[in-house]
């Protein structure tokens, strides 16, 4: 039977968020139905609303959650119902070029469930990123479901199904941080103070945060950040030159997702080093550097997509190093919120008040 859950959708261009009966169908095969505990709202969710991403509206947000496997159809064996897990983004084909090439963190052919949900009167609902979890319940694909130690936190464990874990990915796999390294990181919301904490975790010897807002610069140094810089008065190109012995990053990590910053993350990096772009552009952004820069400084220029991770491999093991107290991924939930409150949630964000809030449930 399907069933009617309360989900907060997006009913088109930069409307306000509301919260609406939802209708869940029965699993089908290969899919699960997971009851969410906890939500983080991620910068993402907020592209989605403005239209950033694409038109498909009406969205169900909501994709950075935690939860209990209800129900699974015919012939899933990877979850059983009980099962604690975080929901991913990225559920790996196996079969694609990628995959079969060892590579499968690039899955070309993710996937999502093939049933929709929808509201009461029948209107498809798009899940976003194929997730949808500002809702009590949401069908996903069971490749999307993670299992981990139910001895950790929800409202932690879900900031590893998006921010948390596209910025310590954005250090660790894409950009290769390791020990010794230097590496600033422009940007330092949900997304950009995980990349300090991962590069921390990878033995970086300086880490320098860069922001326009003192409050996150300070935030950044709680996470592991050497030294900061405000890129609204501060020239930051310089500024981490300086900080480097005159010569740049080795791996300058851009969680803002803009060209101006992108530039920034270009020159501020040494010859040879790193650029990982994490943030997310929107589809009118343009870039415009000398090819000859391009060339000239060497190096990769690298695009982080979820940070490069193998949910089943990399959830786990961050959900133990935080149960170890390695990582501190209760540091980033700013505050609990209730599904009502998530438009308010998003002006939060816009304000640069929080790292990220959770919707618990
Ligand atoms: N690649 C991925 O898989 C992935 C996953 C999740 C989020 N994202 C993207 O990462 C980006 C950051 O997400 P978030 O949730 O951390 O957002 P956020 O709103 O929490 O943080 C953004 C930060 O950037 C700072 N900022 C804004 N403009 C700046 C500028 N010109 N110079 C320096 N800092 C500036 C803000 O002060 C804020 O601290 C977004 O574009 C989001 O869509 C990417
Ligand atoms: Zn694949
Ligand atoms: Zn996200």
């Amino acid at each position: 039977m399907p069933q009617h859950v309360q989900g907060v959708i997006a009913p088109g261009r930069n409307e306000p968020v509301r919260v609406e009966t939802i209708v869940i169908p029965d699993p089908g095969p290969g899919e699960a139905v997971v009851k969410i505990q906890a939500c983080g709202v991620c910068h993402t969710d907020l592209h989605y609303k403005q239209g950033a991403i694409n038109d498909e509206f009406p969205f169900l947000l909501g994709h950075e959650a935690a939860g209990i496997v209800e129900s699974v159809g015919e012939g899933v064996t990877d979850v059983e119902p009980g099962d604690f897990v975080i929901l991913n983004w990225r559920a790996v084909c196996g079969q694609c070029r990628a995959c079969l090439r060892g590579r499968p963190w690039y899955c070309f052919d993710t996937h999502n469930a093939k049933q929709r949900m929808t509201l009461l009167d029948g209107t498809e609902l798009s899940p976003a990123l194929g997730i949808g979890a500002f809702a009590e319940k949401t069908l996903v694909a069971s490749g999307q479901c993670t299992k981990v130690d139910p001895a950790v936190a929800p409202e932690v464990a879900g900031l590893l199904g998006c921010g948390v874990m596209a910025g310590i990915g954005a250090a660790i796999n894409t950009g290769n941080v390791g020990r010794g390294d230097t590496v600033a990181v422009i940007g330092c919301g949900g997304v950009g103070d995980a990349a300090i904490v991962g590069s921390r975790l990878a033995g970086a010897a300086k880490i320098i945060a860069v922001d326009i807002d003192d409050r996150k610069l300070e935030t950044a140094r709680t996470m592991g950040a050497t030294h900061t810089v405000n890129s609204r008065s501060t020239d930051p190109v310089e500024a981490v030159r300086e900080l480097t012995g005159g010569f740049g990053a080795d791996v300058v990590i851009e969680a803002v997702g803009r060209p101006e910053t992108y530039r920034q993350a270009f020159y501020a990096r040494d010859l040879a080093g790193t650029v990982v772009l994490v943030g997310v552009p929107t589809p009118e952004m343009k870039l415009e550097l000398p090819l000859l820069d391009v060339f000239g400084r060497g190096g990769a220029l690298k695009s982080s997509w979820y940070g490069d991770c193998l949910p089943s491999r990399d959830f786990p093991m961050l959900v133990d190093l935080h149960q170890q107290g390695r990582i501190d991924l209760a540091a980033f939930v700013t505050e609990t919120i209730g599904l009502g409150d998530v438009e308010k949630a998003f002006g939060r964000m816009h304000e640069g008040d929080v790292l990220r809030s959770v919707v618990v449930f």
